[in-house]
């Protein structure tokens, strides 16, 4: 009975270690994972957006993954930039004379766009971009950085602290062919190729997607794409409205293994009919400025199965999906689970023996 009692403890543990975290329970996501906290701009809620201080402070904070928005400059270099000008967020106004009329991020050199400081402007942001208890790692943690550098900070910091968590870089529309070769190389060149390297690219433009898409299965990467947009209904069928049109989601189930909407209109049949093609759904943006207001906003959402968001405040949806109750894994489906298991347990005992 006792050895009975540890074969099936073993088994287990076996199932621990073999299946994929968050399969022990189950939550009403797509493949039952925890719905995902995405760093919207970072930390942008409370620094400077789009910095590397704010993308440090939102991992400290618990996000699952940071999300770069992707801009060009005029000599060719990817920043992390939400805007297609550098006014909003930047200094730029009291530094330079306009181009072309306008501060476009596209008629300025990085070494220009170097010499900026992007102030805060989240809505719980301090004027002199702190935050409490926190010292940024970096110097100079709210300068424009590079793509390069937030994919270099990244892996140093999941290498340095253990930790996976991933990136969510938006290629901004309009479509830019050389943008987007420029994206997938930089993610190649920081070893962000695998599915275990937790990448998910996205963009308003379904010309990018595919393209994104092509990209990576030329280069032989593995990463989840995501087409944005708002919940529209056409004829009957759910579908996503880009920037550059309206596509149902059988349509975009050929080219992206998800959709990122903003969540005012997402309806638990939306969720449902994205889910029934294979298509995950992710909701832009949460603000809510306080845990209370957090809870309100975000859990009819997750409730319907929601998997994963966008917010400016990732410990508020930090502490929303860790408040999440998962259901156990009903017997018909632990049951796999535990053969697999088992057999995982013998192919290691096989290995053993054979070494
Ligand atoms: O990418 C998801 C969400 O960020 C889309 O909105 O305008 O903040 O990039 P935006
Ligand atoms: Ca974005």
């Amino acid at each position: 009975m006792r050895a009975t009692f540890l074969k099936f403890a073993a088994g287990l543990s076996a199932v621990a270690i073999l299946a994929p975290a968050g399969h022990a329970a189950t939550y009403d996501t797509l493949t039952g994972e925890a719905p995902i906290v995405v760093a919207h701009r970072g930390a942008s809620g409370y620094l400077p957006e789009e910095t590397l201080g704010s993308y440090e402070l939102a991992i400290r904070l618990g996000a699952d993954y940071i999300e770069p928005d992707v801009q060009m400059t005029s000599d060719g270099h990817l920043v992390a930039m939400h805007d297609s000008t550098l006014t909003r967020t930047t200094d730029v106004e009291d530094l330079f004379e306009q181009r072309n009329g306008s501060y476009r991020v596209g008629d300025f050199t990085l070494a220009e766009i170097k010499s900026l400081t992007v102030n805060p402007t989240g809505a719980l942001s301090k004027p002199d971009s702190t935050y409490p208890g926190f010292t940024p790692s970096m110097a100079d943690p709210y300068k424009v950085p590079t793509l390069d550098e937030v994919l270099g900070f990244l892996a140093d910091y999941n290498s340095d602290n253990g930790t996976s968590v991933g990136i969510y870089p938006e290629s901004k529309h309009p479509f830019d062919a050389e943008k987007n070769a420029k994206i997938v190389q930089s993610l190649k060149n920081h070893g962000f190729t695998d599915a275990t390297d937790k990448v998910i690219l996205q963009s308003f433009a379904r010309e990018s997607v595919i393209d994104l898409g092509n990209l990576l299965g030329q280069n032989g990467m593995i990463a989840e794409v995501a087409q944005l947009g708002s919940v529209r209904q056409e004829e009957g069928a759910y579908g996503v409205s880009g920037s550059d049109g309206f596509y149902n989601l059988e349509s975009i189930a050929q080219i992206a293994t998800g959709v990122g909407v903003s969540y005012g209109g997402i309806t638990e049949a939306f969720i449902r009919e994205a889910h029934g093609l294979g298509l995950k759904v992710h909701a832009y943006t949460f603000r809510p400025l306080s845990e209370e207001e957090a809870f309100a906003m975000m859990t009819p959402l997750l409730s319907w199965g929601l998997d994963g968001f966008f917010t400016d405040y990732t410990d508020f949806g930090r502490t929303v999906v860790d408040a999440m109750q998962p259901a156990p894994v009903p017997l018909p489906a632990a049951m796999p689970m535990l053969l697999a298991g088992l057999g995982g347990l013998a192919w290691m005992r096989r290995r053993k023996k054979a070494a």
